[in-house]
């Protein structure tokens, strides 16, 4: 059974010095018998809550004397954070998870664990450890903070470890980060979501609601822009209910405007927002705060009220509309995106067709569309009346019919209007330009040289496509 652990204080992780102190002993001595560092890869799947997650055990292995690979074959180590979302998260584990059989097979000190969302659920995580002999290490959401102990204890003992807690305490503090990049990083603020939308997973995979204390928060904010850090990204499942579960309470909107005075800190953006808790005094503070950017994510889900009400998101379509409108007359720049999914349980032909006139209604720069994905344990999993594959799929095509045009519209109008960009790397599409963000969250390609990398830089845009943006430097910031 899983460890139900509800009392875990934050400073926890201090408890891994010794662990992380037995391991790079280890891994130490194994460099200078072999010359080469011991490797891991991790492999993550889902959302940013993992790509974090991922980062922090990067760090934790750096520290113990681990060097990153990205060739599976070389690895020491293959960590699989893992998604539970949607059914086809799922099915890419597997398959990858099958797939090492041989290379475990060739190389029996391999280290596999599989981590995440996935093992969280009972019957996958019995699934994974009985189909998957080859799999040394599973863990979930609540304890990855514990991975140098569990690496030490498998290799003191080389007994496969399964320890999958059911929930978390407070959110751990003191791990380190491998960041991706020094000019942005993402923050988580909270962990866990109390929501329940009927379809979502979630809920049981990150338990319930914890916030961060705000002084933590900023102190982290503080030491990143020290470092020469631009922009944060500030995470939770729904930052908009930020600081209910403190013992001092504070809202979001008063977390951004002590974010906003931090000298260096250039762009503060944050998601996901339910927009049943996005208030008035948030509004305020998105146009008050010249460093929150003019982008938000707000998943609508369905323009349906019926529908909204079996997904138990607590607000109606007229209330969804009704909220566009104030922000976009609170901030008129404003860029928004959203997730919707199409095909849940009784959506009728009307019910989509709601759905659609939300999208016309509000005009979105981007959304993410999802097609509704059974996951067992959800309430809406049990409903009788589920949708069909193919009508899903073409009521899918449909809404993408509708929201392509509207998102390559919004960004022609762009043309010959001047942004500022920071500047993220090279482009993927072009190795001779760069690429980079806009406030409003738009990929813009343009010609820079590669010292710009990591800098704000004013770009004029001149031509647009659905999914990105291309322009001229004007100038240097
Ligand atoms: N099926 C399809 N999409 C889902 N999402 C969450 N659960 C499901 C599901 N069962 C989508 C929601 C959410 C996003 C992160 O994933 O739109 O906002
Ligand atoms: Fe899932 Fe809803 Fe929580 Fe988002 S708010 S994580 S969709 S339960």
């Amino acid at each position: 059974m899983s460890k139900i652990t509800k009392d875990i204080p934050h400073n926890e992780y201090d408890k891994q010095k010794v662990y992380m102190d037995r391991m790079k002993e280890r891994n130490e001595a194994h460099y200078s018998i072999s010359g080469n560092r011991k490797n891991y890869m991790i492999l993550t799947y889902g959302c940013q809550m993992n790509e974090h997650d991922s980062e922090r055990m990067a760090g934790m292995l750096n520290d113990i004397g681990y060097e990153v690979t990205h060739d599976m074959n070389t690895a020491d180590l293959i960590i699989f954070n893992t998604c539970l979302i949607r059914e086809n998260a799922e099915l890419k584990v597997y398959g990858k998870l099958g797939e090492l059989k041989h290379l475990k097979k060739n190389n029996p000190e391999l280290i596999i664990a599989v981590c995440g969302c996935m093992p969280q659920k009972e019957e996958v995580k019995e699934y994974i450890t009985k189909k998957y002999r080859h799999v040394d290490l599973v863990f979930g959401t609540h304890n990855y903070y514990k991975l140098p102990e569990m690496l030490d204890n498998l290799l003191q003992t080389s007994k496969r470890i399964i320890d999958v807690w059911e929930d978390g305490g407070d959110p751990i503090e003191g791990m380190p980060s491998e960041r991706k990049y020094s000019f942005k990083a993402f923050i988580n603020i909270m962990k866990g979501c109390n929501n329940f939308c009927s379809y979502c997973i979630v809920p049981y995979t990150r338990g319930r609601e914890k916030s961060r204390l705000p002084e933590d928060i900023l102190s982290e904010v503080i030491k990143l822009a020290k470092q020469g850090c631009k922009e944060i990204t500030l995470l939770g499942q729904n930052v908009n209910s930020y600081g209910k579960s403190l013992e001092n309470k504070i809202s979001f909107a008063q977390l951004l405007y002590m974010i906003n005075e931090v000298e260096g800190i250039e762009r503060i953006r944050f998601m996901t927002s339910h927009p049943k808790d996005l208030s008035d005094e948030l509004i305020d503070a998105m146009k008050n705060c010249d460093k929150v950017v003019e982008h938000l994510h707000l998943p609508f889900q369905s323009g349906s009220s019926k529908i909204l009400k079996r997904m138990n998101r607590k607000y109606t379509k007229e209330q969804y509309l009704e909220l566009v409108k104030k922000l976009k007359t609170a901030i008129p720049n404003i860029a928004l995106t959203t997730d919707i999914i199409v095909g849940f349980p009784g959506e009728t032909e009307e019910d989509f067709e709601d759905t659609l006139d939300v999208v016309k209604k509000v005009r979105f720069d981007s959304a993410f569309t999802f097609l509704y994905s059974v996951r067992k344990g959800t309430p809406a999993a049990e409903m009788k009346d589920q949708i069909p594959n193919d009508v899903k799929h073409k009521r899918f095509d449909r809404l993408l019919e509708i929201m392509n045009p509207i998102s390559n519209e919004i960004n022609k109008n762009m043309i010959g209007q001047t942004h500022e960009i920071l500047v993220e790397g090279i482009s993927k599409n072009d190795e001779s330009m760069l690429s980079g963000r806009t406030k409003t969250f738009k990929l813009v390609h343009f010609k820079a040289p590669k010292e710009l990398i990591g800098s704000l830089v004013n770009v004029k845009i001149t031509k647009a496509k659905t999914w990105f943006l291309e322009g001229e430097m004007v100038n240097r910031d």
